[in-house]
Order: structure tokens, then C-alpha cells, then sequence
């Protein structure tokens, strides 16, 4: 059994938005698992709608069902999908900016009654894994870098020990060098820490990199998903994903949007 299932999900917006059009995908435990795909396609709805944090958005799953180590989850509400052990770190490094580093971490884990010593555990771990965070703990997390905020969302994330971390876009506006810094650190969690990852991502080189299964999403519904190791040697995602024609060279994004009008994912 999955930890993860998600069935043939829909996700309306404002009562007339249709925008997951019967999405499914699953995830085991242990795996890192990348969900691919343009601006638009919905890949931050599935997260939201896994998380339970479309409730805040006027967002609602209205047909399927989502479920998590065997259990329904769908219409929980978020406070309880994170106990239950799914934590989502969002896009867009959201800190408490006027906090500290520090504080912003002891307030990630509030919803876990947890004592001072497990507290503090649970805080020297992200200091581990985050040196930098250590040496900035009494810092604005305002005036963090941003690869240094990036560190923070995910840090909070450990905060909750979740049994999934979902993370939307972690490489988002990051340099090379950062981005390969984080994702060493997600496959750290991973194998260390034994938490599962469901990443969303633009960075198709580097999230099929480090990913065991891929999804690609277009328009609301997945459309291809396998190993990466398949993943990484179809042509179709070698063209419009990986940037590569068959002699290996660039190609410019106007043919990805070419393509991506010409729809042809299932043949
Ligand atoms: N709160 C909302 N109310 C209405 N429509 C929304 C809302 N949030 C997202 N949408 C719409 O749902 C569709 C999917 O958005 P979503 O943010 O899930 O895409 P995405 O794949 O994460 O894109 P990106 O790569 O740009 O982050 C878009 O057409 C978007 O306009
Ligand atoms: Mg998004």
C-alpha cells in the first residue's frame, strides 16, 4: 500500500474553476517522488489539495479521494492533515520575517506539543543538517538570504517531523550552487531521515536527479509518469523538459510553447 494515494481527484476554485480534472498519483514510503510541469498546470493546487490548505483559498476537492497510510484525508482540515504527518513547505520562502531564524523554528512546532528538551533536539537537527542557520539563529529571518529563507521553510518543515514533506519549488530564484545545496539536503532527509518526498518542481534536470518516480502534469491532469531512469531517456521529456534535442543541444522555451500547444503527451 501507497503512503500516499491520491484518486482521481477534482479541484474547483470559487465554485466554477475547474482545475485538477481527475488527477491521480501515489507515493511510497521512503520514495522522492517529482511532480514536473508548465506554469498553470496545477501542481501547486495538488499540494494544497493534499495539505488541506485549499480550504483557505476557496478551493475544494469535489470528486475522488485522497488518502494517507490507508486513511481518508480529504476534508480534514490542515491542522490535522500535519498531525497526521504531512507537512507542506510552500512556495516562495514564507518566514516570520520580523522573528528569528530560531523563533521562526520553535514556532513551526507548535502544533506538536513537544517538550523543551525534544524542542531543542528538533533544533539542533536542523542545525545540523543547516549550519548556516545556526550561525544566523539570532538573525531577522527578514534579512536571511534568500537561499537562507529557502533553508528556513524547509528547517520548519523538519520542525514537524512530518512522514511527508511536500516542498513547491525549493530551487525557485536560486543560484546553481544554492540549488544544488538544497537538493542535497531534501536527498539527506530523505536517506537519513527516512521522510518521504513529494517535490514540485521547474528544475526537471535536477528533480529527476534526485527522484526515484516522476509525474508530468499538463492542464490539470498527469499525463506521463514513470522512473526517472525512464523518465530522464524519453525523448519527449528529453525535448521539453531537459532542454535537449537528440544531438544534446538547447533548445529555446518558444519551441517548449509550441510544443506544448500541440499536446501530444499520450502518443
Ligand atoms: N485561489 C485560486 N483561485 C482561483 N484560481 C486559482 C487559485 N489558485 C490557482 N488558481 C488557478 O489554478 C490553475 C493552476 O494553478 P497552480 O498554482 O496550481 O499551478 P502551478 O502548476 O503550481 O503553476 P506555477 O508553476 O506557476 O506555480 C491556474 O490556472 C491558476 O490560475
Ligand atoms: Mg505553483
Amino acid at each position: 500500500m501507497p503512503l500516499l494515494s491520491v484518486n482521481n481527484i477534482e479541484v474547483i476554485y470559487d465554485d466554477v474553476i475547474l482545475v485538477l480534472k481527475g488527477l491521480s498519483l501515489s507515493v511510497e514510503e521512503g520514495q522522492i517522488v517529482a511532480v514536473l510541469g508548465a506554469n498553470g498546470a496545477g501542481k501547486t493546487t495538488t499540494l494544497k489539495a493534499i495539505s488541506g490548505l485549499l480550504k483557505t483559498e476557496e478551493g475544494e476537492v469535489t470528486d475522488g479521494t485522497i488518502e494517507f497510510g490507508g486513511e481518508k484525508i480529504n476534508g480534514l482540515d490542515p491542522e490535522l492533515i500535519v498531525k497526521r504527518g504531512i507537512f507542506q513547505v510552500m512556495e516562495g520562502r514564507r518566514v516570520f520575517e520580523d522573528l528569528t531564524a530560531k523563533e521562526n523554528l520553535v514556532a513551526a512546532a507548535h502544533t506538536q506539543r513537544c517538550s523543551r528538551g525534544e524542542l531543542d533536539k528538533r533544533i539542533e537537527q536542523v542545525y545540523h543538517y543547516f549550519p548556516r542557520l545556526k550561525e544566523r539563529e539570532h538573525g531577522l529571518a527578514g534579512y536571511l538570504s534568500g537561499g537562507e529563507q529557502q533553508m528556513l521553510v524547509i528547517g520548519r518543515g523538519m520542525m514537524a517531523k512530518p512522514r511527508l514533506m511536500m516542498l513547491d519549488e525549493p530551487s525557485l530564484g536560486l543560484s546553481p550552487l544554492l540549488v544544488s545545496e538544497i537538493f542535497e539536503i531534501i536527498v539527506k532527509l530523505n536517506k537519513d531521515l527516512g521522510t518521504t518526498i513529494l517535490l514540485v518542481e521547474q528544475n526537471a534536470r535536477m528533480a529527476l536527479n534526485i527522484a526515484d518516480h516522476g509525474y508530468i502534469m499538463e492542464n490539470g491532469k498527469i499525463v506521463l509518469d514513470d522512473t526517472t531512469d525512464k523518465l530522464k531517456n524519453n525523448e519527449d521529456v528529453k525535448r521539453f523538459y531537459l532542454g535537449m534535442t537528440d544531438v544534446g543541444t538547447k533548445r529555446s522555451y518558444r519551441d517548449v510553447k509550441h510544443y506544448k500547444r500541440r499536446k501530444r503527451w499520450l502518443t
